[in-house]
Order: C-alpha cells, then sequence, then structure tokens
C-alpha cells in the first residue's frame, strides 16, 4: 500500500450556514474522515494541519476581511513547522474551505513550498454552497509535474455529519491510489 499524507487547513469558527461557531472546523472533520478511511483500507497514512503563524480571527466578518486583503495582496501566509520527509510520499491529499471563490493564500503557501514530481495529488474541500469553483484546477496547475486525482467538495455542514463520511468512503473507493 503506498504512502499517503493527508495536509489540511481548516479555520472553523463562526460558520453562517451552520448558524453556530465550530471549534473544530468542518475541513478538519472531512480529514479526518479522509485518515479513518485510508486507514481502514490498510494505507500508511500521515496528517498534517497547516496552522497558520497568524491565527484568523473566529469571527466570519472579521476573517472575509482579512482573507480578502490577502487575497488582494497575494499574500503567503506562513504557517508553523512543515511536513517532515516530503519526498517519501505517493500521495498527497490537500485540503482547505473555500474561501472568496478561491483557495486560502495559505494553501498557495503551501504549495509553492514543496515539490511534487511525481506524486498523486487528491484536493478536497468544503464550501457554503459554491462548490469547488476551479480550485482544484489550480491545485493541479500548482503542483507542477503530479499527477492529479479526482477531489471532492462537499458543503460544510455536510463534513458534520455521517452522510459526509459515507460520501468520502464512496470517493475514496473511486481513486487509484
Ligand atoms: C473568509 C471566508 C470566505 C468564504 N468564501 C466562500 C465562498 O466563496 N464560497 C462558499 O461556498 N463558501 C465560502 N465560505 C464558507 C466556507 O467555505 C465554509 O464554511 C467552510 O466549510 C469552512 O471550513 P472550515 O470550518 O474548515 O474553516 C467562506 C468562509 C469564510 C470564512
Amino acid at each position: 500500500m503506498s504512502k499517503v499524507l493527508v495536509c489540511f487547513f481548516s479555520a472553523g469558527g463562526e460558520d453562517l450556514s451552520a448558524g453556530q461557531s465550530n471549534e473544530v472546523g468542518n475541513t478538519a472533520m472531512m480529514a479526518k474522515a479522509i485518515v479513518n478511511k485510508l486507514k481502514e483500507d490498510g494505507h500508511d497514512v500521515t496528517s498534517f494541519r497547516i496552522q497558520p503563524k497568524e491565527p484568523y480571527p473566529d469571527s466570519y466578518d472579521q476573517k472575509l476581511a482579512k482573507a480578502t486583503e490577502e487575497r488582494a495582496m497575494q499574500e503567503r501566509p506562513e504557517y508553523d513547522g512543515d511536513v517532515a520527509d516530503f519526498d517519501d510520499y505517493d500521495t498527497v491529499f490537500i485540503g482547505f474551505p473555500i474561501w472568496c471563490s478561491d483557495m486560502p493564500m495559505i494553501i498557495y503557501s503551501f504549495l509553492e513550498k514543496h515539490v511534487f514530481t511525481g506524486k498523486i495529488v487528491v484536493p478536497f474541500c468544503t464550501h457554503g454552497g459554491s462548490g469547488e469553483v476551479d480550485t482544484f484546477r489550480t491545485v493541479a496547475e500548482k503542483a507542477v509535474g503530479s499527477a492529479p486525482e479526482q477531489g471532492l467538495a462537499i458543503p460544510g455542514d455536510l463534513a458534520r455529519q455521517a452522510g459526509g463520511d459515507k460520501q468520502v468512503s464512496y470517493w475514496i473507493d473511486q481513486l487509484t491510489i
């Protein structure tokens, strides 16, 4: 079985679709379901959470203001630590919430910091209704030399339910990894 890395960023906090504040973010919930399924299938799995050096505010409006500015300025926010022995992984899952119809800029930071040549790259995201808005193509473009696999986008509230786990399981069964 292949060696698999599951990397993700998840902000959590105030969630307008769910009308609540999430201590554990939607994308983190989805990442957990992915890791569980991959382990069940017998893969050697490591996960890495991309944690911003400067945390995002809990409030949706404040987060939106920060995300909008980062995007306008094409910033590359820094994150804590990094994946050890990145070269050793055959397959890399990359997960994020959709922010402003794009990936959060910290995902650009991560993608630009690593060499993906020869790896299978599998994107996933949660969103509030927009779907993946072409971000999976951006991941494939940024992960130069990788072989992109089919990604999965699910609504944030579904990521928090058993139905989300089922979709994750079905999707992973279709992948060639
Ligand atoms: C700053 C910001 C921008 C967002 N932009 C979009 C968007 O363009 N389209 C969309 O469907 N959802 C959008 N959302 C909703 C998130 O994608 C959704 O709530 C996601 O599940 C949050 O994941 P997390 O809990 O892992 O951070 C946005 C949320 C935030 C905080």
